[in-house]
């Protein structure tokens, strides 16, 4: 019998999921389909309970529904529960396990498929949400001799900071703050992006050594990347890794094969293309 799977998230319309989970059953042999499901967020429970109900064997969760989700399931992966958020929800013997796979999808992404190696480096996250909250476990991952969270308002970067002062050198501030410091890499967690801003961050901060990676994505240059691009920074790069990477990981908890990301994220690239030269 075909298993079933889906994104819930509200609006959902415009996501690259099924494309994505679509190219990586063909490449793996699974019988599965994967289908969108515009949830609000006053029926979200009811709906995912339902999909459950009805047989279905594994949901990713997408915004604004991430953080609930986490209160729906029976039990959390020590990761969503660092993150306080699920992205994917398995069902495992009648209980619903929810995982989060955002963070390995961006360390992945920066590892393997941009091959950037640090020893030690000097991380600067911006955004102190459920996006920065989900990538900040995973960051201090790769052991940077410094982490600064740095926030539009300095209070919600402290609180974050605060949550993680035991796993690393971990400092938080406003962007004003970051005046004349210099990081090897920078991410991007603000949802500035989806609406075509840039954090207002002192320029001073990107220089020609600096990475810059905007978790979002976009058909043409994110406003971030444009940005990163325009001060010379040494690479500048946009989310669509993360998001193939996050899938793969939840495609190999659903269905226990790992799916080769290279072709899939390769199309995805130029669908997006695609779609940037056509007038919609
Ligand atoms: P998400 O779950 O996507 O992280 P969120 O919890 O609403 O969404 O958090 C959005 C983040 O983007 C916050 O850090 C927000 O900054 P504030 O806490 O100061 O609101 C940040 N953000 C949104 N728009 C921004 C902009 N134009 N410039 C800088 N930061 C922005």
């Amino acid at each position: 019998m075909t298993a079933t799977y889906g994104l819930f998230g509200y609006p959902v319309h415009h996501s690259w999921s099924p494309f994505i989970h679509g190219m990586f059953a063909r490449q793996t042999g699974q019988d599965m389909s994967y289908r969108l499901y515009e949830s609000p967020p006053e029926r979200f429970r009811s709906e995912v309970l339902e999909f459950f109900r009805s047989g279905g064997s594994g949901v990713n969760v997408t915004l604004p529904h991430k953080r609930i989700a986490a209160d729906l399931v029976n039990e959390l992966t020590p990761r969503a529960q660092l993150a306080d958020a699920v992205n994917t929800v398995v069902r495992r013997d009648e209980r619903l396990v929810g995982d989060n796979t955002d963070g390995a999808g961006l360390l992945t992404d920066l590892q393997k498929n941009l091959g950037l190696q640090w020893s030690s480096p000097r991380i600067l996250l911006l955004g102190a949400g459920g996006a920065a909250r989900g990538a900040l476990g995973p960051l201090l991952g790769l052991r940077p001799r410094l982490l600064v969270v740095a926030n539009r308002s300095a209070g919600r970067a402290l609180e974050l900071v605060r949550d993680f002062a035991d796993q690393g050198p971990l400092s938080g501030c406003e962007f004003a703050r970051l005046e004349h410091q210099h990081f090897d890499l920078i991410v991007n967690a603000t949802s500035a992006s989806l609406r075509g801003e840039v954090p207002l961050i002192p320029i001073d901060v990107v220089d020609s050594m600096t990475t810059c990676y905007d978790m979002a994505y976009g058909a043409g240059d994110t406003a971030f990347v444009a940005w990163a691009k325009r001060l010379g920074a040494g690479r500048a790069e946009q989310g669509w890794g993360m998001l193939v990477e996050q899938a793969a990981e939840a495609f190999h908890l659903w269905r226990g094969i790992r799916p080769d990301t290279a072709p899939v994220l390769r199309a995805l690239r130029s669908r997006a293309a695609m779609a940037a030269r056509s007038p919609s």
